[in-house]
């Protein structure tokens, strides 16, 4: 099978900061990907490349067999590729329903820029597709709340409902959970995932929890300075030595160079 999308001996540098070295990496249609790394490993610039935000130094990204590399993140995003930020971007003033409304007339109409007046004048087609998003992702109970008053896991949901508004391909999502709490966590990946499931989405997500990875990723990237150290299913990926020691610090290197648990002090 061909991949949806493959990036090959892709780079970034920001002055003396290497931020993405050799990164080869191809994701077959319907593929749920977690990207894992500790603060400032390179995943936000890895997908910031692929959706357009950031210009690769070097290498290549190519999306349904066509190169995307370098072009501008709103033609990356009407060829199929959508996001979701660390922190939600939302119309405060609008209620969930208008702001689905807003995204699914942009993805529509192809512009950046939406007023609340065109907001009055949305088709019925859009309204319709708003409808079945507030379904999908579980919001429907606040339908008619402003955005601004949203509890964070609402808002979460929100922010990538809206992401999926034109139903893009690919989509990437950079920390869906964070500043969501434990007992939360889950459940809101499961409706989440569920809805993306739903829609056929091929899906990178950048997660810090490695117990939300093991549990939606198909397939885990483990990113460590700038670069890609495992690749490969949960089980294996979270298992690898060095993704144990440099990523969940599962292991820790001894002063002989053995790799050992850490030891758990009661003090
Ligand atoms: N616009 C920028 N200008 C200069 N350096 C940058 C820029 N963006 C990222 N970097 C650097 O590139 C490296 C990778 O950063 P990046 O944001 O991709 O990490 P990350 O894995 O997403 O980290 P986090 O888990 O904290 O979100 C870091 O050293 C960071 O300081
Ligand atoms: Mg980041």
């Amino acid at each position: 099978m061909s991949a949806l999308l493959s990036v090959r001996d892709l780079q970034k540098t920001f002055g003396q900061v290497v931020a993405a070295r050799d990164i080869n990496v191809d994701v077959p249609v319907g593929q749920t990907v977690g990207i894992i790394g500790a603060n400032g490993a390179g995943k936000t610039t890895f997908v910031n490349m692929i959706t357009g935000h950031l210009k690769p130094s070097g290498g290549a990204i190519i999306f349904e067999g066509g190169a995307i590399t370098g072009l501008p993140s709103r033609k990356i995003m009407r060829l199929g590729v959508a996001r979701s930020f660390q922190v939600a971007q939302l119309f405060p003033t609008y209620t969930v329903f208008e702001n689905l409304c807003a995204a699914i007339a942009i993805a529509h109409s192809g512009t950046s820029v939406f007023s609340a007046a065109v907001a009055r004048f949305v088709s019925d087609r859009t309204k319709g597709e708003a409808e079945t998003a507030l379904a999908h992702f579980q919001i429907a109970p606040y339908r008619d709340a402003l955005a601004s008053t949203l509890p964070q896991g609402m808002r979460k949901l929100l922010d990538i409902a809206m992401a999926t508004a034109g139903n893009p391909r690919l989509l990437l999502l950079d920390e869906p959970t964070s500043g969501i709490s434990l007992e939360e966590k889950f459940d809101l990946m499961e409706v989440i995932m569920a809805a993306l499931k739903a829609r056929g989405t091929t899906v990178l997500f950048v997660e810090h929890d490695m117990e939300i990875v093991r549990r939606f990723a198909d397939r885990v990237l483990a990113f460590y300075d700038g670069t890609v150290i495992a690749d490969g299913p949960p089980t294996v990926a979270l298992d690898d030595p060095r993704v144990a020691e440099f990523i969940t610090g599962t292991l820790i290197r001894a002063k002989d160079g053995t790799l050992k648990a850490p030891t758990v002090s009661h003090a």
